[in-house]
């Protein structure tokens, strides 16, 4: 075995490979020199993507003819004149990026000083192509042609123009949140795509972020021990299939940092369905020297000195703004409602078609229970709509007291109770509901330490796979603090011997199915706390009231009830609405009469 040193060109193309992945990370350094260069404006060009052309243009302090030789050599930098890596403000302190760029692409920056003229050098994967002077105002201008063109191992993994240009965007989009103060423009195969004057953080946040967060969003501003946390984040019924969306920031320096992730999830968790994603532009701001900056060679990832303090700041501050705006986020709902709402016209035309069904809007008002008590056996598969009208009713004559979500007036399609308050009328969806319901009564009893178990007098065997015995093995001692006891019964089974009370009658073995299922996919680093929360939500799901079922008026109003003093309980765990409201104005409306 013979030991040598790599040549320079090998240990740039090595560096290169773990910097520059594709175009987007290239441009991504070039646009933050530009920043941490003082520039005022950065103009981004592209072509195909970034496959064929990169292009970043800034007005920032310039290079000198001598030290734009040395920002092409490895580990030359300006940016640690004190040797002092614990303390970056820059967005560049490791001198590889050029160089690396320079070794896997065709690489020409011009430069110029303010005061002095402007001087172009040009490498061609690695060799010096040429240097002389160049005609350009004061500022630095960087071309990346070709990117991984010599680099079969790279160029095949590099996706279409169209997937490149969209990581390209987002890049640009990251910094451009970050540094607020500075213009950008971007344009992409000779068109103009972005244009951004400076200005301040929610104006720049507002222009990049979708328009629609103007009134599905949630300013945030909070901070804790010397942390600081703001931004904006999108209400829980405003999500995405995606997570795309997420701008997370951490002294100004744009990051992918699982911790942040996984704190924004955990804001969320049961106001969201698993498959959906929030939107959010956060910003953390923490002390210098709280957090370390040099722990990914494209820096996107930080460690924070106390990493609960960050995480406890950020699901604590979003949560509490969340649940502030869990009301307001419903009233949202009841003014989109009215689009929806059949008009006469439209139900007179479905009348005529269906002249034998015409049992009309008295159904809901006066006809008793008895009349359709025969319909109301209907099965829960059935689809909501194929119920036969079984609206029953209490009379309306009598005053109605101030509760916000009305008293009970009926059912409808035995998914939907229908209520009258003192300023509209109120529909409830009441599985959405009662499994919000469930959910949030576990957690009380859970805080207050009294979770009442129903101990089952047969303990119930459930057969499942053995790894989703050994995780539900795993958790039970968790699940015991449910109100869930299971313990082990051979390699394939599961033997239950109590399940929470709040739940009421419910299938066992579907419960312990779900719940391993959902052990599996929560895996990663939560906590106990946000586990509990999880696994709780997926155990309310099955406590709950279907739709299909029929209640009784007297049920209904105690669900209404329930639901007014219970907090969060405006959304379902999956973040859709629970109710609504058609204020008396809005009726008005819909019958022309204002
Ligand atoms: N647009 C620019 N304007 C002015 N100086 C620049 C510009 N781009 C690069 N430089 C100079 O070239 C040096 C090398 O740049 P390079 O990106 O390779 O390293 P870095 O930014 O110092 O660190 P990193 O590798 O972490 O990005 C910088 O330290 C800076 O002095
Ligand atoms: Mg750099």
């Amino acid at each position: 075995m013979s030991i040598r040193r790599l040549p320079p060109e090998l240990i740039n193309r090595i560096a290169a490979g773990e910097v520059v992945e594709r175009p987007a990370s290239a441009l991504k350094e070039l646009v933050e020199n530009a920043l941490d260069a003082g520039a005022a404006q950065v103009a981004v060009r592209l072509s195909a993507g970034g496959l064929e052309l990169i292009e970043v243009a800034d007005d920032g302090r310039g290079m000198s003819p001598a030290e734009l030789r040395l920002a092409l050599e490895r580990h030359a930098t300006s940016k640690l004149p004190d040797d002092s890596i614990d303390r970056v403000t820059s967005f560049g302190f490791r001198g590889e990026a050029l160089p690396s760029i320079a070794s896997v692409s065709r690489l020409s920056i011009e430069s110029r000083v303010r005061g002095s003229d402007g001087w172009r050098i040009a490498v061609d994967h690695g060799e010096p192509a040429g240097e002389g002077p160049a005609a350009l105002p004061p500022g630095t201008r960087v071309a990346i042609a070709g990117l991984f063109d010599k680099v079969p191992a790279r160029r095949k993994f590099l996706r279409s123009p169209r997937a490149e240009y969209a990581a390209c965007l987002d890049a640009v989009k990251r910094l451009a949140m970050a540094r607020s103060d500075v213009g950008f423009a971007l344009d992409h195969d000779g068109r103009r795509i972005l244009t951004l004057q400076p200005s301040d953080a929610p104006a720049r946040v507002a222009a990049l972020l979708s328009h629609e967060l103007d009134r599905h969003g949630v300013g945030i501003d909070c901070a804790r021990d010397g942390l600081r946390l703001t931004g904006v984040i999108s209400l829980p019924t405003f999500n995405r299939g995606m997570a795309d969306q997420q701008y997370l920031f951490v002294n100004s320096r744009p990051v992918k940092d699982r911790l942040l992730v996984g704190a924004l999830r955990a804001a969320y968790r049961d106001l969201i369905a698993r498959d959906r994603h929030p939107i959010a532009a956060l910003f953390v701001e923490v002390p210098l020297e709280d957090v370390d900056v040099n722990v990914h060679p494209a820096k996107t990832e930080v460690r924070f000195r106390d990493p609960a303090a960050v995480r406890g700041l950020i699901v604590g501050g979003l949560r509490r703004a969340l649940d502030e705006e869990s009301q307001r986020s419903a009233a949202r709902e009841q003014a989109a409602a009215p689009v929806m709402w059949t008009t006469s016209a439209t139900y007179d035309a479905a009348l005529n078609r269906h002249p034998r069904e015409s049992t009309g809007p008295s159904a809901v008002q006066g006809s008793g229970i008895a009349a359709f008590a025969g319909m109301t056996g209907v099965a829960e598969e059935q689809r909501l709509f194929d119920h036969a009208p079984a609206g029953r009713a209490e009379s309306a004559t009598e005053a109605v007291p101030s509760y916000p979500l009305g008293v009970a007036r009926g059912q409808v399609a035995a998914t939907y109770i229908v209520a009258e308050a003192e300023d509209g009328l109120v529909i409830v969806d009441q599985h959405a509901a009662h499994e919000r319901l469930v959910l949030e009564r576990m957690r009380a009893a859970r805080e207050g330490g009294a979770i009442t178990r129903q101990v089952l007098l047969i303990p119930e065997v459930v057969e499942l796979e053995e790894p989703d015995c050994d995780r539900l093995e795993g958790a039970a001692a968790d699940l015991a603090e449910l109100g869930l006891e299971i313990e082990r019964f051979g390699p394939g089974a599961i033997l239950a011997r109590a399940y929470p009370a709040a739940l009421g009658k419910t299938d066992v073995a579907g419960l312990l199915a779900d719940l391993a299922a959902e052990i599996a996919e929560l895996g990663g680093p939560l906590s106990l706390r946000d586990k509990l929360d999880h696994v709780a939500a997926t155990i309310a799901c099955h406590g709950s009231v279907r739709a299909g079922r029929i209640l009784s008026v007297a049920e209904m109003n105690a669900l209404l009830r329930e639901m007014e003093v219970t907090p969060r309980s405006g959304q379902c765990n999956h973040g859709r609405p629970t109710w609504v409201k058609l204020g008396h104005g809005e009726i008005e409306k819909l019958f022309g009469r204002r």
